[in-house]
């Protein structure tokens, strides 16, 4: 076949995304072709900066043009990604791609360690992170990034005073533990709690961000409603050990997202403490709290099932010290890197599949 711009758009058109189940074309990836003598560049725009597929997407083109252009050109890829959104430029942070809520049933089963390490890894990959606190009565986002002191500016914007989130290993934070004096008991009644998240979502400087985390507290409680009510939320990501307590709990966090009046898409479930682990013996695993039960439930509920974490102490350590465990090299980097890059790929492919997400309005 002839070398052309159009000639190479026809074969990569034969090239699908193995996510979205369309072609690389008409899915708009394909840009900024050049063809200089035998040297071919175009860039490949991913649907995010944490995709796992990036090698075999990479691959599929260059095996498509050497099938149709035979093996004489140099084919030089150059692979980025633009983070895709089905949010409209609302009042309600505009520039915010996609909004993540880290939901559970139970207590404890570690939505806040799971949320820091899924930030600060979608972080590491290039993308732009915010991450809320919502757990207004017992906040552990200061500590887990070990900026407890820190106090966010405030600046006035025309009338409106808006706070300038404290910015810390890549991802930007927002917590009550900012506001109110360290180790004082934060007695909130529930209205003023709900006041604080909305204030949260709409007085902060967010600015640009692909995703904004939303760690949330146990059960479901007003502080959920008034999330739903308050911004659409991309997806929701439930967090449950694998003992049948903590997934009867994770049970009503799931389907509290599912309800026909709230109707906010599932990315899946994760099972943190699915066995442990002795760091230096990686491959003894200790199913502790019984095995898989967070997959059978992801099954049950037809939702994806996003992964594993195991139990390690350092995991632990690091949630106290302030330091993510995400950074260790090892079990627990790769753990995590993993879960940012299925959580990442739900993202795209929910974008790709289904309509926005609306606001809750609850009648009284
Ligand atoms: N995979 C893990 N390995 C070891 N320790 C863990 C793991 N996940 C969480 N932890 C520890 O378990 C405790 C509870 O975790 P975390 O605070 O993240 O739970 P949570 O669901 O956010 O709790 P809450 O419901 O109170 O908000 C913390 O001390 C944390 O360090
Ligand atoms: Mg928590």
């Amino acid at each position: 076949m002839q070398l052309s711009k159009e000639a190479i758009l026809k074969t990569l058109s034969r090239v699908q995304d193995p996510d979205l189940k369309r072609d690389l074309v008409s899915l708009g990836m394909i840009q900024n072709i050049q063809i200089e003598g035998q040297k071919v560049s175009f860039k490949v725009v991913l649907t995010t900066p944490a995709c796992p597929l990036k090698e075999v997407i990479k691959n599929n083109c260059i095996e498509a043009l050497e099938e149709d252009f035979g093996t004489g050109f140099e084919w030089d890829l150059t692979m980025t990604s633009q983070v895709t959104t089905v949010r409209d430029a609302t009042p309600i942070l505009p520039q915010v791609k996609n909004i993540i809520a880290i939901a559970s049933g139970k207590g404890g089963v570690g939505k806040s360690t799971t949320s820091v390490n899924l930030a600060v890894a979608l972080a590491e990959t290039g993308a732009k992170v915010g991450l809320i606190d919502a757990d207004i009565s017992g906040p552990s986002i200061p500590t887990m990034f070990n900026v407890e002191a820190e106090q966010p500016a405030v600046k006035k914007v025309g009338e409106k005073n808006v706070i300038i989130p404290i910015n810390q290993y890549g991802v930007k934070l927002m917590s009550i533990g900012f506001l109110t004096p360290a180790e004082s008991a934060v007695v909130w009644r529930g209205p003023m709690a709900s006041s604080a998240l909305r204030q949260f979502i709409s007085d902060v400087e967010w600015g640009e961000l692909d995703y904004l985390l939303i760690d949330l507290p146990p059960g479901t409680s007003d502080i959920h409603l008034t999330m739903v009510q308050t911004v659409p939320v991309t997806g929701a990501v439930i967090v449950t050990t694998p003992q049948k307590v903590a997934l009867a709990d994770a049970t009503k966090g799931l389907t509290m997202f599912k309800q026909p009046q709230i109707n906010v898409p599932v990315l899946g479930v994760v099972e943190n403490m699915a066995y442990f682990t002795p760091e230096e013996l990686p491959d003894n695993k200790y199913y502790l709290f019984g095995k898989e039960g967070g997959k059978r439930l992801a099954e049950k509920y037809q939702v994806p099932f996003l992964g594993e974490i195991p139990i390690v102490q350092s995991i632990r350590e690091s949630g106290d010290t302030g330091y993510p465990a995400v950074f260790k090299n090892g079990i627990t980097k790769q753990a995590y890197t993993e879960l940012a890059e299925a959580v990442a790929r739900q993202v795209a492919i929910r974008n790709a599949s289904q309509q926005k997400t609306e606001i809750v309005e609850i009648k009284a």
